[in-house]
This record gives structure tokens, C-alpha cells and sequence, in this order.
């Protein structure tokens, strides 16, 4: 089928009723040139999108045991880590191309995946030729990709924050600290004690703090593109009281010899022609407003006492999931990186 000459996408998604999902189903609605083949959703097959989600679109949801792999170019994966792996394998062998939103494929080695997910990998044989698809950083490898790990929400803001630093960072000053803070739905939309909004509501709680986390290994291993040995890295999540938002505020110890000035042109010449990574003018700081409902990273920077403090914020569900997702499939088929997302 083709809209105005132009090949349409066939796009299947999994995992459609949760709240990466549902994100990506309302991007691709709106994208001109994809066409939705199925939403599938174990516990709401036979229903429809809008009858999950209030005002949602009208899409039907289908078992994910029949949704007909091999009539789509991509199938989207937005299922738990765990879950998505099997499913990949299956998409890629009968012919779709495959983006994983969870964290089955970030980390190259399943060792480490292992020791941090706590499962042995369900597809190893798959890891060394999935793209991790930080965009701005993989955009040359996503053409010819026929698996693409979607970065995490956390790593996606912290790593967009750092790439342009890390030639000027001191490897030997200390350690990286990220303080980050993640709205609600960051951790999915299944009811738990830590979300309900009584524990939620007017309360600020950091959780996993220093190096337990499990997207450290995933930023830890982004920080090896751009230094060989980077420092250690300090990373301290925290659930915000708002249902959306991420933002990370991330403290670099800075070789001697680099001011403010001099930092600030790295950053602009790594983003100047990105469309969805704005740098904010000195004394102007990152915050939620600037990203929410768009796949936008805003990043503000502050030079003190040989630290710089990075302020990096995006909506965890567009840029940290469903809209880097659709950005990558834009490149992937050769479509221009921002159809079907508000800049
Ligand atoms: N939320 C975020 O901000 C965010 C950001 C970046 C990445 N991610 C990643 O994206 C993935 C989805 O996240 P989410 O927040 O959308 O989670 P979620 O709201 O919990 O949704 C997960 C969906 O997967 C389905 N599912 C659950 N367990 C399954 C299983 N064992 N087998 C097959 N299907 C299963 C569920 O629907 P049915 O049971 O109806 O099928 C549910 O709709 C996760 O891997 C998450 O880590 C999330």
C-alpha cells in the first residue's frame, strides 16, 4: 500500500495496554505513514483501545498467540524484560524487524544480564547483532538493523546528558553521581504497593540509590563508546508524585583547563542540528514542562567548582520509550526522524 507514493510501514505492537504501549499506539495513529496491523494484549483481547483507555484510539486488541508476525515490517515489543526475548525471535524469523522497548537486549552481555534481570537470557544468540538505539548516537547503524533494544528511560536522559562531555571528563577525580527522579508511570501501569497513590502522593521517595539499579550496567556500558575507561558511575533513582517526567540531574567531575564556555561548545556542536535535543541557555535549567508529551530532551549546564552539573530531562514515556521507539523506526525504514512525533 502506498500513501502518496510512499511505502506505508506495517507496524504490529505487543504489549499494546500498557502504558509504553499505549504511548506507541497513539503515536503511530497519528503517523502518516504507518498503518497498524494489530495491538495485542493478553488480558484484553476482544476489547478495544478505547475501552481500555478513556478517549483512546479506536484500535482492537487481539490475542498475541495469533497476531500474524509475518504480514508486518515491524513489531513493536513493549512487554516486561523476560517476556520480549522469545517474541523477538519469533518476529525476526518470520521476517518482521523487531524493536524492543524492555531491557532484553540493551546489555551486550548475558552474563550480565543475568546477574542484574535475574534470568538466564532467553535469546543470547540474538544479542550481538541487536543496535541499542539511543538515536542521536546509533543513527548510522539503524538502516540496516533488524533488532533494535530500545534504550531505558533513566539511561536515555543520562546518557544523552553525558556524550558530549565525556572527552572533557576527569577519569580519575571520582565518580559520576546521577540523582534522578521518574514520574508514576515509569513503573508501568500493573497496580503495586510503592504506586499507589496514597504511598505516592505528596511524597518524594529514592529507591534503589548508589549502584543498585538496574539500568547502572545499561548506562555504565553506553559511557564505554566515549571513553575507554570511564569512572564509576553513582546513579539514585527517585519516584516523583506526577504521572510523567524524568528528570536527571548529573554531577561530572571535569578535567582542569575547560570553562564553562568551552563545555557548552561541545554541547551545541553535538546537538545543533538534532531536532528533539535542545541545550538551554546559561542559567536556564532543565524541568519537566519543557518535555512532557513530547520526545524532547532538554539539557541545561552549570560549571562549579570543577564540577559540571547537567540538568536533563524528557517524558519517560515518548524519548524514554514509545517516541524514541517511533524515531527509530523512522530511521530504520528511511522516513524522516520526526514523522508522527511532536517535536
Ligand atoms: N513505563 C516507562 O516509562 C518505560 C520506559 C522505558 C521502557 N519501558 C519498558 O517498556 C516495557 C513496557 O513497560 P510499561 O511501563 O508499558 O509496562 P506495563 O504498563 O506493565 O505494560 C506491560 C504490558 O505487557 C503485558 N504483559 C505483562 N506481562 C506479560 C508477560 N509475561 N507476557 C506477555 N505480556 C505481558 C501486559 O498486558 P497483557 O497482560 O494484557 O498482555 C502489559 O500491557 C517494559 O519492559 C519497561 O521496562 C517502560
Amino acid at each position: 500500500m502506498l500513501i502518496e507514493g510512499v511505502p506505508v510501514i506495517k507496524a504490529g505492537i505487543i504489549g499494546a495496554t500498557g502504558y509504553a504501549g499505549y504511548e506507541l499506539v497513539k503515536i503511530l495513529t497519528r503517523h502518516q505513514e504507518v498503518s497498524i496491523q494489530f495491538a495485542a494484549s493478553r488480558s484484553h483481547a476482544g476489547q478495544n483501545m478505547s475501552e481500555q483507555f478513556p478517549g483512546g484510539p479506536d484500535v482492537p486488541l487481539i490475542k498475541p498467540e495469533v497476531a500474524p508476525l509475518d504480514q508486518v515490517d515491524v513489531v513493536f515489543l513493549c512487554l516486561p524484560h523476560g517476556a520480549a526475548a522469545n517474541t523477538a525471535a519469533s518476529a525476526l524469523e518470520a521476517g518482521a524487524r523487531v524493536i524492543d522497548l524492555s531491557a532484553d537486549f540493551r546489555l551486550k552481555d548475558a552474563v550480565s544480564y543475568k546477574e542484574w534481570y535475574g534470568l538466564e537470557h532467553p535469546a543470547p544468540w540474538l544479542l550481538p547483532e541487536a543496535v541499542y538505539g539511543l538515536t542521536e548516537v546509533s543513527r548510522d547503524m539503524l538502516p540496516e538493523a533488524r533488532l533494535v533494544a530500545n534504550p531505558g528511560c533513566y539511561p536515555t536522559s543520562i546518557l544523552l546528558a553525558l556524550q558530549p562531555v565525556m572527552a572533557a571528563c576527569s577519569a580519575d577525580a571520582g565518580p559520576i553521581i546521577a540523582d534522578s527522579k521518574s514520574g508514576v508511570s515509569g513503573a508501568g501501569r500493573s497496580p503495586r504497593l510503592h504506586t499507589h497513590f496514597v504511598e505516592v502522593a505528596d511524597n518524594l521517595s529514592p529507591y534503589n540509590v548508589g549502584q543498585s539499579h538496574r539500568h547502572l550496567p545499561e548506562i555504565e556500558q553506553g559511557l564505554t563508546l566515549w571513553m575507554r575507561n570511564p569512572p564509576s558511575v553513582i546513579f539514585s533513582p527517585h519516584l516523583l508524585p506526577v504521572p510523567r517526567g524524568l528528570l536527571s540531574t548529573i554531577y561530572v567531575p571535569i578535567a582542569e583547563g575547560w570553562s564553562e564556555d568551552a563545555l557548552r561548545s561541545r554541547y551545541d556542536e553535538s546537538y545543533r542540528s538534532e531536532q528533539f535535543v535542545h541545550v538551554l541557555d546559561p542559567g536556564s535549567q532543565a524541568t519537566l514542562a519543557h518535555v512532557n508529551f513530547s520526545n524532547n530532551c532538554y539539557i541545561g549546564l552549570t560549571l562549579a567548582e570543577g564540577i559540571l552539573i547537567i540538568t536533563s530531562a524528557i517524558d519517560n514515556l515518548v524519548k524514554g520509550a514509545a517516541g524514541q521507539a517511533v524515531q527509530n523506526m523512522n530511521v530504520m525504514f528511511g522516513r524522516p526522524e520526526s514523522t508522527g512525533l511532536i517535536p
